[in-house]
C-alpha cells in the first residue's frame, strides 16, 4: 500500500469519530475512500466550523460536536474507527489524551493518525515550518494552546505509549509541493497574530522574528510539510 487511500478502499468503518475536524477537510478524505462507514461524528473546539463541516462533508449520518476532545472523552461513547488529522500539535496534554482515545475504540476498532511533522524538511518547508511555529508561540501567549510540528518519533511515541501497534504507515514527504514566493497566507496569519497578541506594539523579538520569517519567505520560499499517516490497532 502506498497511501492511505490504498488502505480506506479496503476499510469498513461503522461509526466514525474525527476529533478536531475543522471544515472537514481530513472527513472528507475519508467518507470519499472507504469501503463503508455507518455514520461519522465531526467534533471542533470551535462551534463556528459547524456550517462548514456539515456543508463541505459529503455522505451519510454525518453530524458535528461542539466540544473539546478533553472535555468529550468525559463520557463519549465508543468508535470503530476514530480519526485526528493535523491536530496532535492543538491538543494539550496529548500523549494522555491520545491513550484516553484508545480507550473509547472498539474491540479491533482503527486510529488513524495523520500529522504533519518536523523531520528531514526542504528549505521551503523549513521556512513554513518556522512561519507555523511563530504562530503557534502567539497562540500560546493568548492562551490558546497550540506548539510547534511533533517529529515522527515523537508522533510513533504517543501510539505505543497508548497501548497501540502501527498496522500500516504512510509517508509524503511533500518534496515536490509547490514553493511560493508570494506573501503565503501563513505569513499573513503571522502578522495578524503578531497584532492581535500586541495592540500595543510587539517585542523585538517577535518584530524581527517575523521580518525575518517575511524576507525568507521572498527568498527561498514556502512549501507543504511532510505527513506522516498512521494506522493504528490495539497492539
Ligand atoms: C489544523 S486544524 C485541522 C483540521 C482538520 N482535522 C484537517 O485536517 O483538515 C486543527 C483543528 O483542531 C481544532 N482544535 C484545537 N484544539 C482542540 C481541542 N482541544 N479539541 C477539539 N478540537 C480542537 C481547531 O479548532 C482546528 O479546527
Amino acid at each position: 500500500m502506498n497511501e492511505l487511500e490504498d488502505f480506506l478502499k479496503i476499510h469498513n468503518a461503522g461509526t466514525i469519530l474525527d476529533i478536531a475536524c475543522g471544515s472537514g477537510g481530513f472527513t472528507n478524505r475519508l467518507t470519499e475512500a472507504l469501503k463503508s462507514y455507518t455514520s461519522v461524528i465531526g467534533l471542533d473546539i470551535k462551534a463556528d466550523a459547524r456550517d462548514d463541516f456539515l456543508e463541505s462533508v459529503k455522505g451519510h449520518n454525518i453530524s458535528f460536536v461542539a466540544s473539546t476532545i478533553h472535555d468529550y472523552l468525559t463520557s463519549a461513547s465508543h468508535f470503530d474507527t476514530i480519526s485526528v488529522s493535523n491536530a496532535l500539535h492543538h491538543l494539550e496534554g496529548v500523549a494522555e489524551v491520545i491513550k484516553k482515545v484508545s480507550g473509547i475504540l472498539n474491540d479491533r476498532g482503527t486510529l488513524i493518525i495523520n500529522e504533519m511533522h518536523c523531520d528531514d524538511l526542504t528549505p521551503p518547508q523549513q521556512t513554513q515550518h518556522d512561519q507555523h511555529k511563530l504562530i503557534a508561540d502567539l497562540h500560546r501567549a493568548t492562551g490558546e494552546y497550540h506548539r510547534e510540528t511533533w517529529s515522527r518519533s515523537e508522533i510513533l511515541g504517543f501510539v505505543y505509549g497508548a497501548g497501540l501497534k502501527v498496522q500500516y504507515t504512510f509517508e509524503n514527504k511533500n518534496e515536490d509541493a509547490e514553493i511560493t514566493k508570494e506573501p503565503t497566507k501563513m505569513i499573513e496569519r503571522a502578522r495578524s497574530a503578531v497584532e492581535k497578541t500586541y495592540p500595543d506594539g510587539a517585542p523585538d523579538t517577535v518584530t524581527k522574528e517575523l521580518e525575518r520569517l517575511a524576507i525568507r519567505g521572498e527568498e527561498i520560499g514556502s512549501s507543504a510539510p511532510p505527513q506522516l499517516t498512521l494506522v493504528c490497532v490495539e497492539a
